[in-house]
C-alpha cells in the first residue's frame, strides 16, 4: 500500500507499516452497510450501488479504511439511533441533524465543536435531535476520543467520610480531571459542571471549561409547594451523550456526540432520586410531611411522583423540550408499529424502555419485543 504525506504520523513507523493493534476495515461489513443503504432508497440520486462497493473495496486495499459520502455517514448514523434497543425515543431516528466535522484537529477544534453542537441543540430551549461525528479511527490513526459520559455532566466531590457532594456518579471522573489540573468554582456546590476532557492525540488528554452560556439549565420548582424552589435543584437541558462510539460500515467513530431531549423521569425519577445519585427522596418526603419511618406509608413512591412533576412542571415552565413518559410511551408504540410496516425488525430492551415510575400504567409494559442483537449494525456502541 502507499502511505500519502497526510497520512503520515509519527504514529507509522518507516516501512509503512500500519500501526499494530489498529485493522483494516473488513469488506464485508462494508458492503453489509452499502446493501442496507441501497435497500432502503437512501443513497444519493443516480448513485450505483456495484459501482460505490467497488470504489469501497479499492479504499480499503489502498488504504485500510474508506471515508463515507456525507450520505452514508448521516444514514448510517440515523440508523444507529433506530437501533438503539434501550432508547424510547426513537420515533424521530430518521430526522437526526447532522453535524459532519470528521476534519476538525486537535483538542482544542474538538471541544470548540461540542460547544456549538450545544449551541445548536439547544436552541433557548427549542431541543434538536443532533450529532456532531468528528474523525474515525485508521488503520494509520486512533480518531480522537472525549471521556465524559456526557458533554453535561456535575461533578461529583467525595470527601473522607465517603459522603459526596454533588453527583456521586461522577466522582471518579471528578477525581480524575481534578489530578489533570481542573479547578472547581470557589464555592463548591451540587451542580458544578464538569469540564471536557479531550484526547486528539493517545496520552494526551485536554481539559477545556464549557462556556456557561452553551450550558441552558432550569431551576426546579413545583407547581404546589412552595418550599420545593428553596431546595436549589436544577438540571440541565440536554442530554448529550459523548463516550458511546459510533461504528458504520466496519468504520469506528470514536467521538460522536449524540442528543435527544430528556424525558421527566430520567432526572426526577432517576438522577435526584437513585439512592446511589443525589438521594433526595428522603428530604422531600420529610418536606411533604411523610412519615418516613415506614415503607408502608408509600413515602418513596409519593416524593417521587411529586419530584418527577417538579421536574416537567419546571422545564415547561421554562419552555425547555421534555417528553413525559406516558406520551413518550404511545409514541414508541407508533414507531414499532411504522417499523412492522417497513417490514424491518424493532429491537427493544424492555427493562430500559419501562419507566421507572408507573411502569404498569404505561404501554411499553404490556408486551416483549425482539430482543436486540449485539451483532446489529449501524450501532452506538458501549464505552470502552
Ligand atoms: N438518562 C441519562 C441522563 O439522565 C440520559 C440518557 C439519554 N436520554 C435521552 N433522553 N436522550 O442524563
Amino acid at each position: 500500500m502507499t502511505v500519502t504525506p497526510e497520512r503520515v504520523t509519527p504514529a507509522v513507523s518507516l516501512n509503512h507499516q500500519r500501526v499494530s493493534g489498529e485493522q483494516d476495515v473488513n469488506s464485508a461489513e462494508a458492503e453489509e452497510f452499502l446493501d442496507l443503504m441501497f435497500a432502503e432508497g437512501a443513497a444519493e440520486e443516480g448513485a450505483r450501488f456495484e459501482t460505490r462497493l467497488a470504489r469501497v473495496r479499492a479504499e480499503i486495499a489502498e488504504t485500510g479504511t474508506y471515508t463515507h459520502t456525507p450520505a452514508e455517514l448521516a444514514f448510517g448514523a440515523r440508523v444507529a439511533w433506530r437501533n438503539s434497543a434501550r432508547c424510547i425515543g426513537r420515533l424521530y431516528w430518521n430526522s437526526l441533524r447532522i453535524r459532519d466535522r470528521r476534519k476538525a484537529a486537535g483538542a482544542a477544534a474538538i471541544a470548540d465543536e461540542c460547544v456549538t453542537h450545544l449551541r445548536q441543540a439547544t436552541r433557548a430551549g427549542r431541543i434538536r435531535p443532533t450529532i456532531t461525528i468528528f474523525a474515525p479511527d485508521t488503520p494509520a490513526a486512533p480518531g480522537p476520543r472525549i471521556h465524559n459520559e456526557q458533554l453535561i455532566r456535575y461533578a461529583g466531590y467525595r470527601f473522607e467520610d465517603g459522603s459526596v457532594l454533588g453527583d456521586p456518579r461522577h466522582a471518579e471522573f471528578t477525581e480524575r480531571v481534578r489530578r489533570l489540573g481542573w479547578r472547581p468554582p470557589e464555592r463548591r456546590g451540587s451542580f458544578d459542571v464538569l469540564p471536557l476532557l479531550v484526547e486528539a492525540v493517545p496520552g494526551e488528554p485536554r481539559l477545556f471549561t464549557l462556556p456557561p452560556d452553551a450550558v441552558l439549565e432550569v431551576p426546579l420548582t413545583h407547581p404546589d409547594h412552595r418550599w420545593f424552589a428553596g431546595l436549589g435543584l436544577r438540571w440541565h437541558a440536554v442530554p448529550a451523550i459523548s463516550n458511546m462510539p459510533l461504528e458504520i460500515g466496519g468504520v469506528t467513530y470514536p467521538a460522536a456526540p449524540f442528543n435527544g431531549w430528556y424525558l421527566g423521569t430520567e432526572i426526577g425519577a432517576r438522577n435526584l432520586a437513585d439512592e446511589q445519585r443525589y438521594d433526595l427522596l428522603p428530604v422531600i418526603a420529610e418536606l411533604m410531611g411523610l412519615d418516613t419511618a415506614s415503607e408502608r406509608t408509600l413515602w418513596r413512591d409519593r416524593a417521587l411522583v411529586e419530584l418527577t412533576l417538579a421536574v416537567q412542571h419546571s422545564f415547561d415552565a421554562a419552555g425547555v423540550t421534555m417528553a413525559d413518559h406516558h406520551t413518550e410511551s404511545r409514541r414508541f408504540l407508533s414507531h414499532l408499529d411504522r417499523e412492522e410496516r417497513a417490514g424491518r425488525r424493532c429491537p427493544a430492551d424492555w427493562s430500559w424502555l419501562v419507566p421507572p415510575l408507573s411502569g404498569g400504567q404505561t404501554a411499553v409494559f404490556h408486551r416483549y419485543y425482539d430482543p436486540p442483537d449485539p451483532a446489529t449494525r449501524p450501532a452506538f456502541l458501549s464505552p470502552d
